[in-house]
Parts: structure tokens; C-alpha cells; sequence
């Protein structure tokens, strides 16, 4: 009798612990994949990528200039031709992998400020200018070349 109740007390002890265990294991997994799920929320992909009312009404503060549009030129040279391709069409190797835009149709339907918005907050494959390291400032040069790049006619 004493002996049964010692194994069944030593039982209950070895469940409670291993209760007690696996509870505190759940916690950590928990804990650990809080930050996980956070990253995703951050780095999510909107369906539809559109500017903020406010951002499309924000006028380029560079006045459209040779100086400007060659600066931009430079730019989008080093870091968007291998995407974009040299006229925009989205039809470089790499920019066809992601599907990229084609900046002849995308740019002239938008504003400076939606355009210059959208290079700030990036989508997906396409980064947001300041992983390159290019200055807001730079987006209103890089913008004044997609201007001159993509004028119809
Ligand atoms: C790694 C490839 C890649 C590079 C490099 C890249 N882009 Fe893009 N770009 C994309 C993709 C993909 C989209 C389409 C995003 C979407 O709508 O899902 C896009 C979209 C855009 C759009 C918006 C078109 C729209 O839908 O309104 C602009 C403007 C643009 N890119 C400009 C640039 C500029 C300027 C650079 C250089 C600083 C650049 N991109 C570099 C892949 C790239």
C-alpha cells in the first residue's frame, strides 16, 4: 500500500515536472517566435501599391534641370538599369525575374510625389532608394531623369 502510494506520488511528481516542462518550453517557443511574426507584419507586401493622398499631392522641390536629370541619369545607371533596363521598359534579366515595372507606362500616370513616395518606401524586389544609400534628395533627380527618360512623343 505504502509503496504503491510512493509510486504513484513519484508519478505524479514526473508528470507535473514533465507538465511543468513542456509549459515552459511552449513559453520560449512562443517568445521566440513573436519577433519572427513582427518581421513579417513589417516586411508584408500590399496587394496594391498606392501612395497616401498626402504623398501624391507633394511637389518635386528640384526645379527640372540638365544638372538634375543627369544626376538622376547616374543614378538610375548604377542602380536600376539592371532591373528597369536603360529605357525603363522592365525588360533586364534581373527586372524580369521579379517583374519588374515598365517605368514608360507607370511614370507618366503619376506625380512626382507618388513616384518619389514609392521609391522611398520600396515594395518587394523593389528596394527602397536608401538601401542604395540615394538621398531623398537624390529620388527628386532620380525622378526629373525618369521625366526626360519617359516624355512622350
Ligand atoms: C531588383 C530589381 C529592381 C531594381 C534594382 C529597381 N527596381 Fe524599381 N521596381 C522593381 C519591381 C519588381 C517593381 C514593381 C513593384 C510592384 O508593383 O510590385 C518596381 C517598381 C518601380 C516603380 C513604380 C512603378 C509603379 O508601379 O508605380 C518605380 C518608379 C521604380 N521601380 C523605380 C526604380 C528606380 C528609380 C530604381 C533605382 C533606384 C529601381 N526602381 C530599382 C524592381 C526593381
Amino acid at each position: 500500500m505504502n509503496k504503491k502510494n510512493l509510486l504513484f506520488g513519484l508519478l505524479l511528481a514526473a508528470f507535473t515536472l514533465g507538465v511543468v516542462a513542456c509549459g515552459g518550453g511552449e513559453k520560449e517557443e512562443t517568445a521566440a517566435e513573436a519577433p519572427a511574426a513582427t518581421e513579417e507584419a513589417v516586411t508584408a507586401v500590399p496587394a496594391i501599391w498606392t501612395a497616401p493622398e498626402e504623398a501624391k499631392a507633394v511637389t518635386n522641390p528640384i526645379a527640372m534641370s540638365t544638372e538634375s536629370s543627369e544626376k538622376g541619369k547616374a543614378l538610375f545607371t548604377q542602380y536600376c538599369v539592371s532591373c528597369h533596363g536603360e529605357k525603363g521598359l522592365g525588360d533586364a534579366p534581373a527586372g524580369k525575374a521579379v517583374n519588374a515595372a515598365n517605368l514608360q507606362e507607370k511614370v507618366p500616370a503619376q506625380t512626382d510625389g507618388e513616384i518619389h513616395w514609392k521609391l522611398l518606401n520600396g515594395k518587394g524586389a523593389m528596394l527602397k532608394i536608401s538601401t542604395y544609400g540615394i538621398s531623398d534628395e537624390d529620388g527628386w533627380n532620380l525622378i526629373n531623369y525618369l521625366r526626360d527618360l519617359t516624355k512622350q512623343g
